[in-house]
């Protein structure tokens, strides 16, 4: 099968960060279908030769396993070619079309990896130079809109020119082992699914840290926020993912259905849970690593006297049948104290205590995607102590590491979305609605902070943000899974 993956923002940090990667990687695997050509699009002047240099210069920046030989990049750099296009001259649109139309590839991927604010024009411009031809999928980086409104809009756009089933709209956490292991553990095993519900679960606890600034983003997350960079996207997809029910079959809209399901019975904000079940945060200067950081506010590109917050902690409900009243608590966050990310299944004790040590203790699944995939099952087991001849328990962990059992070459999130967009498989997509329902489910929140003259919460670097963040959770008798 050959196919053309056309990079809008083929100069931009995304490609040269994440994409370029992904797609070596997939390259050295031997699962980018032969055939291929990747065109990099950007505004400057660069003949192919530059561009593939540049591509390649990029790559002392990735992870040193990720980095390619010499050998390697000259066999991937044949791939590669660059068109220079100012996105708003449909001449350069008819450029495009007459290169693609020399080749005639099967498939034809757009990926917009551009600023949002383009994607109306490109998507207009692409239609009017008759590129949306059904054998084009096109992919819609996020941010997709900086509220439910500018959403809508793209939406439209979009919608215009091309069919749902040929947009692929990008959220890299579905993307991710975990996610995918998360999937396969719930619809793949009976042994979760009586367990999974309320009468069983106490609390679900969804925690992204990250020990990263906003590193030369600065302009780029004034604008944007912890709320519209995580929770709008990676928190409440890994929240749907868990809470979920069984979709009838694995095609795409049955998955997608079943999602769009748990964000419409998120529980409704009122003045009062707005008021105390969201917190915001900026970090301040501190330590990561012991090594000294400055503060958001000091930040390049980022005002002295910022709003923005850095950090967010909420709780909220999945209002239906399986999940009434189960508390789920989201923490995301930069400048942490650890890239730490899980999603942490709490089950409730065991209804009569009769082992010492037993009391209060409690069972715990614990889905973990980074530093590493895995999953951790906290159960109770007889104390093998000596010197102890009571019935005394102990805890201890299933532990599944999955680097070990597939191995360290694990396909990473953005080579599996790829190939996947190439392929044709929508299901780790976002659907207009899924996406549309959860700016309508954050948007309060967002209104809500603009009356607040307040502003989020200082936290020092280095520590797990804000200390109401403990409160928040302790209002319910619980606490974060680091804490105890
Ligand atoms: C991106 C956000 O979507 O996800 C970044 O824009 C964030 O701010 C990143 O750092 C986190 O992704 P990962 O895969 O590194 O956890």
């Amino acid at each position: 099968m050959s196919f053309d993956l056309v990079l809008f923002g083929g100069t931009g940090d995304l490609t040269w960060r994440k994409l370029m990667p992904a797609l070596f990687q997939a390259h050295k695997h031997g699962t980018l279908p032969e055939g291929a050509r990747i065109i990099g699009v950007g505004r400057d002047d660069l003949s192919d030769e530059r561009y593939r240099a540049q591509i390649q210069a990029r790559f002392d920046q990735v992870d040193l396993a990720k980095r390619p030989s010499a050998q390697e990049f000259d066999r991937f750099a044949q791939l590669l070619e660059f068109v220079s296009m100012d996105l708003s001259k449909p001449e350069h649109y008819a450029y495009l079309r007459d290169k693609l139309a020399q080749r005639q590839a099967d498939t034809v991927v757009m990926y917009l990896a551009t600023a949002p604010t383009l994607f109306t024009t490109i998507v207009e411009q692409l239609a009017a130079a008759g590129l949306n031809t059904p054998q084009t999928r096109i992919v819609l980086e996020k941010p997709l809109g900086h509220d439910l409104a500018s959403n809508r809009t793209i939406n439209h756009a979009v919608g215009q020119v091309f069919t749902e089933h040929q947009i692929y709209r990008i959220d890299h956490y579905l993307g991710k082992p975990s996610v995918q292991n998360l999937f396969a553990l719930r619809f793949g095993n009976a042994l979760f699914e009586p367990l999974w519900r309320r009468e069983h679960i106490a609390n679900i606890q969804i925690t992204i840290a990250e020990e990263l600034g906003v590193e030369k983003r600065g302009a780029f997350y004034e604008t944007t926020g912890a709320l519209r960079d995580m929770v709008q996207n990676h928190a409440l997809q890994l929240l749907c993912a868990i809470g979920m029910e069984p979709p009838v079959n694995a095609h795409a809209d049955a998955i997608r259905d079943e999602k769009l399901k748990v964000l419409r019975s998120l529980k409704p904000w009122s003045a009062e849970a707005l008021a105390q079940d969201v917190i915001r945060g900026q970090y301040t200067a501190g330590n990561i690593t012991g090594t000294p950081v400055p503060g958001y506010r000091d930040e390049l590109g980022v005002n002295p006297t910022s709003h923005t917050e850095t950090f967010v902690a909420l709780r909220t409900e999945i209002q239906n049948w399986r999940w009434a009243d189960v508390p789920f608590y989201i923490r995301t966050g930069k400048r942490l104290a650890g890239r730490d990310a899980r999603i942490v299944v709490n089950f409730r004790p065991a209804p009569h205590a009769i082992f010492n040590s037993q009391a209060g203790a409690v069972n715990r699944l614990v889905i973990t995607l980074q530093p590493r995939d895995g999953l951790e099952l906290h159960l109770l087991a007889q104390a093998q102590d000596k010197r102890q001849h009571s019935n005394h328990l102990a805890p201890v962990q299933l532990d599944l590491d999955f680097d070990k059992r597939f191995g360290q070459e694990r396909v990473g999130a953005y080579e599996r979305l790829l190939l996947d967009v190439i392929e044709g498989r929508l299901n780790l997509f976002v659907r207009s609605d899924e996406q549309e329902e959860a700016w309508r489910w954050v948007e309060p929140i967002l209104t809500h902070w603009q009356a607040d003259t307040q502003g989020p919460r200082p936290y020092a670097a280095g520590t797990w943000g804000p200390s109401a963040t403990s409160a928040l959770i302790a209002r319910d008798g619980y606490c974060w899974s680091e804490e105890c």
